[in-house]
């Protein structure tokens, strides 16, 4: 008997990547002190009206099977929560339900590619995304950017990288790992380059509710590229509900109908009792999702009060998300060197970033997931190692 290539292509992928943070979570579980700045679940609670709508709705019956592109009310809500969003009309056949933004990039990259395509990535980018495109058979390319750039991925950068064999621009903004928020300028250029080259992009677009300053912006909100944009987005940051696995694709009604029949053959449907939650978390505008975004927004100026001119261990504002970049590149280490270190001799777990392609080398990624004395103190730490490394202790 043998087995077919996938799982050979996505071995390796996953777990490594996350080492430290699975040594971390072991420390704390043996009893040791250890401050988890390592993974990205907020630590906020959910909006009660939101539980209180599972839990109402599972007891009176909601537990049988669902619509396999979702309930007719989720959809709803969804399409009217992007409706709100972008001000042009989106229709209920315009959306597909999925088990989370993960689920969704995946329904989409299997509906899109197969061996041979190529799907640009900016590079760093988020953990699972290799292991997404290689799950698919298609190509990874790396898209390089730049910290001096915040990260930006730039619109000749995406020019330089595509082939014939291009299929899909797989963006994420705002970005983990760092924190960039692309323009609405500097999509256009992109969304230029995409339509010149007729590549699909798809969005990941699971913090578009955790911009800081600078507004949100869409490729799916641009009508230019609306026939070529899946946005995938979800609940699980905004909401703070990862566990809810609770998401979405917004795509033209031709695409849709293509994703699910991909979905049906991986879920056939999902939770009802969790989609009529979905309902109340998007029909209006919970405190608790604003108190999120400030929590991350004032957390990241904490960080950045502490090691923003630290000489070792530099930090730039994020401009969204729930994460800081840390570049330890003048202590010599590698940021997967720095972050072992950092959690053997302080205790702190953080991500290498490494761990975000070679983008985040020589950076270590920070989750704004802790209280700002217990962030002041993780930073005092990050400096005192950073400052002893570069003096070659
Ligand atoms: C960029 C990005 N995309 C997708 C996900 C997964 O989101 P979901 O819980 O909606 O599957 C995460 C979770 O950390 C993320 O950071």
């Amino acid at each position: 008997m043998k087995f077919a290539p996938i799982s050979d292509r996505l071995s390796g992928l996953g777990a490594a990547k996350w080492a430290i943070h699975v040594e971390a979570l072991r420390r704390q579980q043996l009893g040791q002190p250890v401050v988890m700045l390592s993974i990205g679940e907020p630590d906020l609670p959910p909006p009660a009206s939101v539980l209180d709508r599972a839990v109402d709705s599972m007891r009176s019956g909601r537990t049988r099977y669902a619509a396999g592109q979702g309930e007719q009310a989720a959809l709803e809500a969804i399409a009217a929560h992007l409706t709100r969003r972008s001000g042009a009309t989106v229709s209920t056949e315009e959306v597909l339900y999925t088990a989370g933004t993960q689920n969704g990039l995946c329904t989409c990259l299997m509906t899109l590619v197969q061996p041979g395509d190529e799907v640009l990535v900016p590079d760093p980018y988020y953990a699972t995304y290799e292991g997404l495109v290689a799950a698919s058979g298609a190509t990874f390319v790396a898209v390089p950017t730049r910290p001096e750039d915040r990260f930006h991925v730039t619109a000749e950068a995406i020019e330089r990288t595509i082939t014939p064999n291009s299929q899909v621009l797989l963006l994420n903004t705002p970005s983990n790992p760092t924190g960039a928020v692309l323009s609405r300028e500097e999509i256009d250029a992109i969304g230029e380059v995409c339509i010149a080259h007729d590549l699909w992009i798809v969005a990941d677009e699971v913090y578009a509710d955790m911009t800081y300053d600078a507004p949100f912006s869409s490729p799916f909100d641009r009508p230019q590229l609306r026939e070529r944009t899946l946005a995938v987005s979800s609940i699980s940051k905004s909401h703070a509900l990862p566990g809810f696995r609770a998401g979405w694709v917004a795509a033209p009604a031709h695409v849709i109908e293509r994703l699910v029949l991909v979905a049906e053959a991986m879920l056939f449907g999902s939770q009802p009792f969790i989609e009529d939650a979905l309902v109340v978390a998007l029909s209006t505008r919970h405190p608790e999702v604003d108190r999120l975004r400030a929590a991350f927004r004032e957390r990241a100026v904490v960080l950045v009060e502490e090691l923003g001119d630290a000489p070792h261990s530099r930090a730039r504002m994020p401009e969204g998300g729930m994460f800081v970049m840390v570049d330890v590149r003048s202590t010599g280490l590698s940021g997967e060197q720095f972050a072992w270190r950092l959690l053997e001799e302080h205790g702190v777990g953080v991500m290498p970033g490494e761990s975000f392609g070679s983008g985040g080398a020589g950076h270590v990624r920070i989750a704004l997931t802790v209280d700002a004395p217990v962030l002041r103190d993780a930073c005092t730490k990050i400096r005192t190692l950073a400052e002893q490394c570069a003096a070659g202790s």
